[in-house]
């Protein structure tokens, strides 16, 4: 049964790249079901681009490369299985990936089936070199077809950063979550252009089809692959808190063989998990404070009737937001208020005079969890 909230897991390419290898994911299947992270929700291990041998076998077959995975990808499915983890893989619409490795476009099915074979249970599919006279919409549905006739749920991670129209037609494709960001890298304004490219697109996420705003930063400090400068803590749990509110998978993309603590109190905590994997899966809405693309207000209803709020403050001074009950959907006629807590510092939280208000630090977000109680 393929999962219907946001997929959690861990992604070997923000990090790692090509540098990847057997002992790399078996460590990193042990971190993960060893730690809060598995209590927490993370299950896929993903290898990402690389691993396979640059050319097919006789059979046309996709084959790993035997100096990276030197027991090949069974081996590595059966023992993150043997974890409870789910196992994920990665390939490409085009003739190649974007690494430059044989892609599926033509040999859908047999990958499919090859996948299937392996015990994967997760691909992340790619849209570099496409062929000409062929269209990324077309190919989509082709794997998705395939995927759906392989014999194995295999949830089908769409990676095609949004263009070519990609939300009028991602959901025709049987993906369950879809790329809609270019690739993500570990700066403060990386997180930032990311957050502000997804308010027009929020519509299209969702339950079925997740609006993935590419694998995690948090922890990185700018290590790996797409470590550039690194952020702060505080800018890790903005970025944390907007990804969970705004019901983006959470593909951790450290190295989580070396997290500190930091990094998992940020990554574990379950008040954000709980709203990103909230079951009613409702979309969440966007209002700009004074009309500042810097300074959004994330609002969205969860199924216990409570409302999340985030006030997230991307300009490099202090805000106040303010926002009124009256305008997320409680009126002062209905004689009701809200109570909560702000999720980062645990503070109780309620309604003033009509309005619900908080100081924010720059680059750091606050999240609120109200309910609604009779005044
Ligand atoms: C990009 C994709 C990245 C990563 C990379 C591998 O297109 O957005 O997340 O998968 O390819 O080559």
């Amino acid at each position: 049964m393929i999962k219907f909230t946001p997929p959690m897991g861990w992604n070997t390419w923000n990090t790692f790249a090509e540098k990847i290898n057997e002992e790399l994911i078996l460590r990193s299947a042990d971190i993960l079901a060893g730690s809060r992270l598995k209590k927490s929700g993370y299950e896929y291990i993903v290898i990402d681009d690389c691993w396979a041998q640059r050319s097919r076998d006789k059979n046309g077959r996709l084959v790993c490369d035997g100096q990276k995975f030197p027991h090949g990808m069974k081996y590595i499915a059966d023992y993150i299985h043997k974890k409870g983890l789910k196992f994920g893989m990665y390939s490409c619409c085009g003739v190649m990936t974007c690494q430059a490795y044989p892609a599926s476009c033509n040999y859908e099915y047999i990958d499919a089936e090859t996948f299937a074979e392996w015990g994967v249970d997760f691909l992340k599919y790619d849209y570099c070199y496409k062929p000409d006279g062929l269209n990324g919409k077309d190919l989509y549905r082709r794997m998705g077809l395939a995927l759906a006739n392989c014999g194995r749920d295999i949830l089908f991670s769409g990676c095609s950063w949004g263009a070519d129209n990609t939300p009028e037609w991602i959901g025709t494709t049987g993906a369950n979550m879809w790329r809609s960001t270019p690739d993500i890298f570990d700066t403060f304004d990386s997180i930032k252009t990311i957050i502000k490219s997804q308010y027009n697109i929020l519509p299209y996420g969702g339950l079925g089809c997740f609006n993935d705003m590419d694998m995690l930063v948090v922890g990185m400090g700018g290590k790996g692959f797409v470590g550039l400068k690194g952020c702060s803590a505080d800018e890790y749990r903005l970025h944390f808190a907007v990804w969970c509110m705004l019901a983006s998978p959470l593909m951790i993309g450290c190295d989580i063989r070396e997290t500190d603590d930091v990094t998992m109190s940020i990554l574990t905590n379950a008040d954000l998990i709980a709203i990103n994997q909230d079951a009613r899966c409702n979309k969440p809405y966007i209002r700009l404070h004074d009309g500042n693309e810097d300074l959004p207000i994330i609002i969205r209803a969860l199924e216990n009737g409570d409302l999340a709020v985030a006030f997230v403050n991307m300009t490099d001074g202090p805000a106040f937001f303010w926002v009124p009950t009256d305008d997320i959907g409680l009126p002062t006629f209905a004689h009701k208020t809200f109570t909560g807590k702000e999720i980062f510092s645990g503070d109780s939280v309620g309604a003033v005079n009509g309005t619900i208000q908080r100081h924010v630090a720059a680059h750091s977000a606050a999240v609120l969890r109200l309910s609604v109680v009779n005044k």
